[in-house]
């Protein structure tokens, strides 16, 4: 049986007051990425096994322009609609309501601020759909329940109503199941059904979670599928996003160990969610990867590095104490050791630069040895310039290349060079002035300041 096409509607349209920020809280980050692309990245897995993409529909608030154009960024198949005035999350999924209307099949509504959902979860929550219930909530035994709406069952496990805690009797607020927010319809006419909810309640808003009550009274079923707290933490708050964060990388670094990666103190690595890590790979404690990272099989990642936008080859060394930066390209054993920045170099198999440099813009071939103190000039004050090195040379310590600059295959440069012009295969370019000796002048210095010394 082909599953009924699925709309997910997410709500993004809360200004985040309690985050204290200018940015709107859903592009807030976890793991390097706004929260509102954790829920869109979600939304985009959730189509089902072969099915059709599911269409999205992103509530936002009025005047979010950065909001509106992160969705079409990472979802430009999303429709976006704007909710005028915040009236509760009834009224804010019906901002979305011509999109509901036209669409015959399942809707999920998820909170833009809930970035923790997995994938398997949505898939329970259809196959309850699946099963035979209209409409199914997502429910979490909270630790403390003050807050969320309670979920109040009847004896068969079947959910009769959620009751909000500003709106809970004494006996309700003791129920410790609650609320996540998100919610499956398989409701035909559910723009119709959504339109009849009414705001009278505590806060005076058109609260979704009457749906259930509603739809019952028509006869409809309504479910419960159960998820762990820590996968529906919402945030509101700065705490809640470290919260977050510390959930998200718990599972990042048990996936990498679970793929095959050693992490000698894992909870000292920080991951961004679009890390990949091979096989064999080995990661000391205190490393930090941002974005765009592709870390191949069998590298060793010595303690203490910066990563970003960077591919680490198969067999390569890295650290202690590097930073990579994007467009580094590290090939098959490429060894880059402390102190080295790479930027925007790639890096053919085996090079080496393993102490104190900086290598922006350029390329580096093959077994190249790069030695300390080396400096890629690659910035006039203007323009960037590109710097490139042959297989196998040798760049002596404390050499300036002074970009644009070729230095051909196989070429050796001369220790503290600052080399300006391009340099042939197989020659030796030296740019030092000539070194002088004087015999016995140390000897006779000291004696003499030694004597001027003595007389005061
Ligand atoms: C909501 C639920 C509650 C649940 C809790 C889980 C309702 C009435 N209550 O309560 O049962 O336990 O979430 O965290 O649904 N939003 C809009 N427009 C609005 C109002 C809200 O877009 O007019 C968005 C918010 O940005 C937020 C989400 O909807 O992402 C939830 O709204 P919020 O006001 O935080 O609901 P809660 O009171 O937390
Ligand atoms: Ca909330």
């Amino acid at each position: 049986m082909t599953e009924p096409k699925l709309l997910i509607v997410v709500l993004a349209a809360g200004k985040g007051t309690r985050m204290k920020s200018d940015l709107p809280k859903v592009l807030h980050q976890v793991a390097g990425v706004p929260m509102l692309g954790h829920v869109l990245s979600l939304a985009a897995s959730a189509g089902g096994e072969g099915a059709a993409a599911a269409d999205l529909a992103v509530v936002i608030g009025p005047g979010m322009d950065d909001v509106r154009a992160e969705v079409t960024r990472r979802a430009p198949h999303a429709r976006v609609f704007v909710q005028h005035e915040q009236r509760g999350t009834a009224d804010a999924v019906l901002a979305a309501r011509e999109a509901i209307a036209a669409h015959t099949g399942d809707v999920i509504v998820l909170y833009a601020d809930t970035p923790l959902i997995e994938p398997d979860t949505i898939a329970r929550l259809r196959a309850a759909l699946a099963a035979g219930s209209n409409v199914v909530v997502l429910g979490f035994d909270a630790v403390d329940p003050a807050g969320y709406g309670r979920l109040l069952c009847d004896a068969d496990g079947s959910l009769a109503a959620i009751r909000e805690d500003k709106d809970a009797s004494g006996a309700e607020r003791e129920v410790r199941l609650c609320n996540s927010g998100v919610v499956a319809f398989r409701v035909s006419g559910l723009a119709g059904l959504l339109g009849r909810i009414g705001n009278a309640n505590a806060k005076g808003e058109y609260y979704l979670t009457d749906a259930v009550e509603i739809a019952r009274a028509d006869g409809l079923r309504a479910a419960v599928v159960k998820c762990p707290e820590d996968e529906v933490l919402g945030v509101n708050a700065r705490d809640q996003l470290a919260a977050a964060e510390a959930i998200f990388q718990a599972r990042r670094r048990r996936a990498a160990m679970r793929d095959g990666a050693t992490l000698i103190a894992p909870e000292t690595v920080w991951f961004s969610a679009d890390t990949v890590v091979g096989r064999d790979v080995v990661i000391e404690p205190n490393v930090f990867f941002g974005p765009g990272v592709v870390v191949e099989d069998g590298v060793r990642i010595n303690a203490n590095c910066h990563i970003e936008g960077a591919v680490i080859g198969r067999g390569a060394r890295v650290g202690p104490f590097a930073r990579l930066r994007p467009g580094a390209t590290l090939g098959a054993d490429v060894h880059i050791g402390n102190f080295v920045e790479v930027k925007n170099v790639s890096m053919g198999a085996g090079a080496k630069a393993n102490h104190l440099a900086y290598l922006g813009d350029g390329s580096v071939g093959a077994k190249a040895n790069i030695g300390a103190g080396t400096i890629f000039c690659n910035y006039d004050g203007f323009l960037k310039h590109r710097t490139e090195i042959g297989d196998g040379a040798f760049v002596g310590s404390n050499s300036a290349l002074v970009a644009p600059v070729k230095i051909g295959a196989g070429a050796y440069i001369g220790s503290g060079s600052v080399i300006t012009k391009n340099v042939s295969a197989d020659a030796l370019a030296l740019e030092r002035s000539s070194q002088e000796e004087r015999e016995g002048w140390a000897a006779k210095f000291r004696t003499m300041m030694a004597r001027r010394k003595a007389k005061g």
